[in-house]
């Protein structure tokens, strides 16, 4: 064996706001995998992670939901770790950035940068929101488009017609969290002085296997472009680390986050590794190997930030990142109505981990490309590769070894050349592995599984078995058989750790490393259990069902039953139950914006604050027509707290999706929109 490698092994740090999802399992997936091959190769490896749970939007979740961030990023940290434990995600330790040791990491980090002179300080003018008392980033900052006059429009860029610009300069600009107007404010704000690293950075990101090829051509871009300081502090109210020597200024989140991975794995060390030194891995000349797994969405921050802030606080940097593109489900973005915005813990009520472990390492390279997830491919995939030629292999042989010769495998190997072409196959599959090049291992290894069909279809045991004059024959292939699964289930082991498992046991061994690849298999084995069952489509089909979010009704009125439950309904006596008026959610509502609707005399269109994030955290507006245009004109209502029904089936209509209704209260022709007191917040339900 060639020398063991000391590695430290990190995946991106998911936000604390949000469910795990198949798109970022590509991502920890491919990580696992590495890790388990590098494993198996014996070398010392640590893989951490933790969550990554400060900023606004995991502040403002944690509000939404009626909770202190403390407990909010608990209850999420739980969810993650039982989500990657149960997609078999290797973590030696998973940590949160809201530690102690992350607070004293970021602000000796800080304060040697400071020292060094990387650090500036400067007023800066921002929107504010004086009814939030914050002041507010672009996504919070929807107003009209300065260029092209569409309403509606972030405070970053217009997405109807393109252009960038400054919050400020937007028209109408309005606090998407509060709806009121915002001010101009100005307060200081401290800077990393990015520029200090320019040729620091240009000579590291060019350094041999620092970063995809792609990846190093993209940030010349960006030095072309030219580096500019970048804004480290935010103000109260904000949930992160408070800058030393400061009253009222915390570190930006993206600061403290890149930080996680050293303090997760000082914590490990502290609890679990008192026989490893953190400076050995972290101090300058440092000869460990230390590998981030991230996205293609943060490289910015982990090729120029990250070894900057590192490199200014003398700590090592990085050997490489290994930057993974996105992932696709049946060719297009994940999509919550689609149902193909899949959580885990969805995915995971249906189907085995190991299929989509599988599948997709099948499609995983070290190019930053993005993966697809056909479903119909994954389904036809994993049943043929999987149970038709792999598990196959086992149950054909299996069976006359476990019956006719009480479990004994012949004591001689009858295809020494065979059996020795599947070692030496192992070579070029594990520098794939060691490469991230799994999709040809996965080919080569497929190949193998070929072969050994193959080579059972030519013995024909099954024939062989019918005269009892061939019994040692018999033997002696189904031995040969089992033995080419051995080894081919070593390789596949990094994948499928419990397919990988369950073989261990029924060929009652050990020892699964890749060195185990050598050993010709001659003693007893146990009794053969189907290892993996057939991936069933309906199966799939249910998963799509239930990850199609919120666009059923509660109570579906349309269907063959419909005339009949509506009698039903009518005929009933007038009380409903608890339960039934519990499944009618009423939110406290905005109106950041009203107007009358071109073509529609009846009609009004609101842009209501109900309190929604998307799945990043981002605040998101709701769009709810109502036919109340006789009664109002659009300014009254314009900035007023109304409430929404906001689980109301979204109904299509000619001039667009509605979803919710505004409550308001009619008798005698005349109608009233509930109003409510101001200071009520968005998003408050009703107790
Ligand atoms: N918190 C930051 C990372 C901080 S690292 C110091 C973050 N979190 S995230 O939850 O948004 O994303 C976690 C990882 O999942 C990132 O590597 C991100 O690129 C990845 N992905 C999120 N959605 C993805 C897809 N649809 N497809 C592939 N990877 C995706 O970013
Ligand atoms: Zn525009």
């Amino acid at each position: 064996m060639t020398t063991k490698r000391q590695i430290l092994v990190t995946n991106a740090l998911p936000y604390a706001n949000g469910s795990i999802h198949l798109g970022h399992l590509l991502g920890y997936i491919q990580a696992d995998v590495w890790v388990r091959a590098m494993r198996a190769m014996e070398h010392d490896v640590i893989y951490v992670c933790a969550d990554d749970a400060h900023g606004t939007a995991i502040m403002l979740r944690a509000e939404a939901n009626g909770i202190s961030p403390d407990e909010q990023i608990k209850n999420v940290q739980v969810e993650h770790e039982r989500d990657f434990a149960d997609f078999g995600i290797s973590f030696d330790h998973y940590d949160s950035t809201h530690s102690d040791t992350n607070r004293q990491l970021a602000e000796s980090i800080y304060l040697a940068n400071h020292q060094a002179g990387n650090i500036s300080i400067r007023p800066v003018t921002q929107l504010f929101d004086p009814q939030k008392q914050m002041f507010l980033s672009d996504r919070f900052i929807k107003g009209t488009c300065p260029k092209c006059q569409s309403g509606d429009q972030y405070g970053d860029s217009c997405e109807v017609c393109g252009t960038t610009y400054n919050a400020t300069e937007l028209i109408n600009p309005r606090s998407t969290l509060s709806g009121a107007t915002p001010v101009q404010k100005s307060s200081d704000h401290y800077f990393f002085n990015l520029p200090n690293f320019s040729q620091f950075l240009q000579n590291w990101t060019r350094d041999k296997g620092r970063l995809p090829t792609s990846i190093a051509n993209k940030l010349d871009e960006w030095f072309e472009a030219g580096l500019t300081d970048w804004d480290i502090s935010r103000d109260a109210p904000y949930f992160g680390f408070k800058i030393p020597n400061t009253d009222d200024k915390y570190f930006y989140v993206w600061v403290d986050a890149p930080i996680g991975y050293m303090a997760s794995f000082k914590n490990y060390l502290n609890t679990c590794r008192p026989d490893v030194s953190f400076d050995d891995y972290w101090q300058k000349d440092s000869q460990a190997e230390v590998y981030h797994f991230i996205g293609k969405d943060i490289v910015y921050f982990h090729a120029l930030f990250w070894p900057a802030m590192l490199s200014g606080a003398n700590y090592r940097t990085p050997t490489s990142l290994f930057v993974n593109g996105f992932l696709t489900i049946n060719g297009e973005k994940m999509s919550k109505s689609r149902g193909t915005f899949i959580k885990a813990e969805t995915y995971l009520k249906y189907l085995n981990p190991e299929y989509l472990r599988y599948y997709f390492a099948s499609k995983l390279s070290d190019k930053v490309e993005d993966s697809d997830l056909n479903l119909d491919d994954f389904i036809a995939k994993v049943n043929s590769d999987l149970v038709g030629k792999v598990v196959n292999i086992a149950s054909r042989c299996a069976k006359f070894i476990n019956t006719q010769f009480d479990n004994q495998l012949s004591n001689e190997c009858a295809e020494p050349e065979l059996v020795e072409r599947f070692i030496k196959a192992g070579d070029s599959i594990i520098t794939h592995y060691e490469n991230r090049e799994f999709s040809s291992a996965i080919r080569e290894i497929m190949a193998l599984a070929d072969l050994a069909n193959q080579y059972i279809d030519d013995k024909k045991p099954w024939a062989l078995a019918k005269d009892p004059a061939n019994a040692k024959q018999v033997q002696a292939v189904c031995s040969v058989g089992l033995n080419l699964f051995h080894k081919i289930m070593v390789y596949l082991s990094p994948v499928l750790p419990t397919l990988a498992q369950k073989s261990q046991q029924f060929l009652n061994v050990d020892n699964f490393d890749f060195s185990a690849r050598f050993d010709i298999l001659t003693h007893a084995i146990h009794e053969f259990t189907p290892l993996m069952q057939r991936i069933d489509p309906k199966k799939v089909q249910a998963m799509i069902d239930d990850s199609k979010e919120n666009l059923q009704p509660a109570n579906p009125k349309s269907g063959k039953n419909d005339k009949k439950e509506c009698d039903k309904m009518e005929n009933q006596n007038e009380f409903i139950g608890i339960d039934d008026f519990a499944k009618v959610q009423m939110k406290v509502a905005k109106v950041l914006e009203c107007n009358k609707v071109e073509g529609a005399d009846k009609l009004l269109q609101f842009t209501l604050d109900v309190g929604d994030v998307d799945e990043n955290g981002t605040p998101k507006t709701r769009n709810v027509f109502s036919g109340i245009a006789k009664f109002y004109q659009p300014e009254e209502l314009q900035g007023k707290t109304v409430i929404c029904v906001s689980n109301l089936a979204p109904r299509k209509m000619k001039f667009g999706v509605s979803e919710g209704m505004i409550l308001s209260a009619e008798k005698d022709g005349q109608l009233t929109v509930v109003l409510l007191p101001d200071s009520m917040v968005a998003g408050a339900t009703f107790a």
